[in-house]
């Protein structure tokens, strides 16, 4: 199964991928993860990417597209996978299907403003493995801990409230559109438009995930 989960920043993209992932037995590719990685590794990529994120714009179509191709064509994804945080513009999307690579599902997470800019303040997250908390809506068993490893729980840098509102106005500007360009390619019967409730508690999300997807 080919699912691409496409919402605002903290619509809980991540926090649904860890379900689906375990459901499906798809591994997740989150553009935004690989990006946290390779600033980590100190890379030629993560020195480009570092200071736009952390301005809250979006990294390059080019640098992006080349990423998310040499991930898809690992060994892992051939029996299908899980885009979170790609595509995000329309040429990302253009260029999917020159590559001729098809999605099954396209999920879209319904989220207002207001209620994302106050959950941003309370995530946390293990930087090594992806894995998202909330400090009310989904702590993790020991506080500031992961639940896997015990390891320390981060603040990101991008989640202080003038960036989460730039990366707001830069998803209405250039991600938004994806919604009606896949429920073209959904009316064309070329795959699958849902939107889920994103504003319900993450159970809930997750049940609501489930049913559509089958
Ligand atoms: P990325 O890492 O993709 O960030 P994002 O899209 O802004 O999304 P987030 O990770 O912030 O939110 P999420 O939807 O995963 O929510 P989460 O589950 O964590 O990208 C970061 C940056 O990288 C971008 O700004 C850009 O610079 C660059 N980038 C990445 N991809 C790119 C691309 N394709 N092109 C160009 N640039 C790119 O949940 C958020 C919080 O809410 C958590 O605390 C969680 O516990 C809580 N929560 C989740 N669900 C619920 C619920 N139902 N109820 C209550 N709380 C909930
Ligand atoms: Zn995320």
């Amino acid at each position: 199964m080919r699912i691409i989960l496409l919402g605002a920043p903290g619509a809980g993209k991540g926090t649904q991928a860890q379900f689906l992932m375990g459901k499906y037995g798809i591994p997740q590719i989150s553009t935004g993860d690989m990006l946290r990685a390779a600033i980590k590794a100190g890379t030629e990529l993560g020195l480009a990417a570092k200071k736009v994120m952390d301005e809250g714009k979006l990294v390059s179509d080019e640098l992006i597209i080349g990423l998310v191709k040499e991930r898809i064509a690992q060994d892992d994804c051939k029996n299908g996978f899980l885009l979170d945080g790609f595509p995000r513009t329309i040429p990302q999307a253009d260029a999917m299907v020159e590559n001729g690579v098809a999605v099954d599902h396209v999920i879209e997470f319904d989220v207002p403003d207001d209620v994302i800019v106050s959950r941003m303040s309370g995530r946390r997250v293990h930087s090594a493995s992806g894995r998202v908390y909330h400090v009310e809506y989904n702590p993790p068993k020991v506080e500031g801990k992961d639940d896997v490893t015990g390891e320390e729980l981060v603040i990101r840098p991008d989640d202080q409230e003038d960036t989460v509102r730039k990366r707001l106005a830069v998803y209405h500007e250039q991600t938004e559109p994806l919604v009606t360009y896949y429920k073209a390619q959904a009316e064309d019967g070329k795959c699958q438009f849902h939107s889920v409730k994103g504003t319900k508690p993450v159970e809930e999300v997750s049940q609501s995930l489930a049913s559509m997807l089958g």
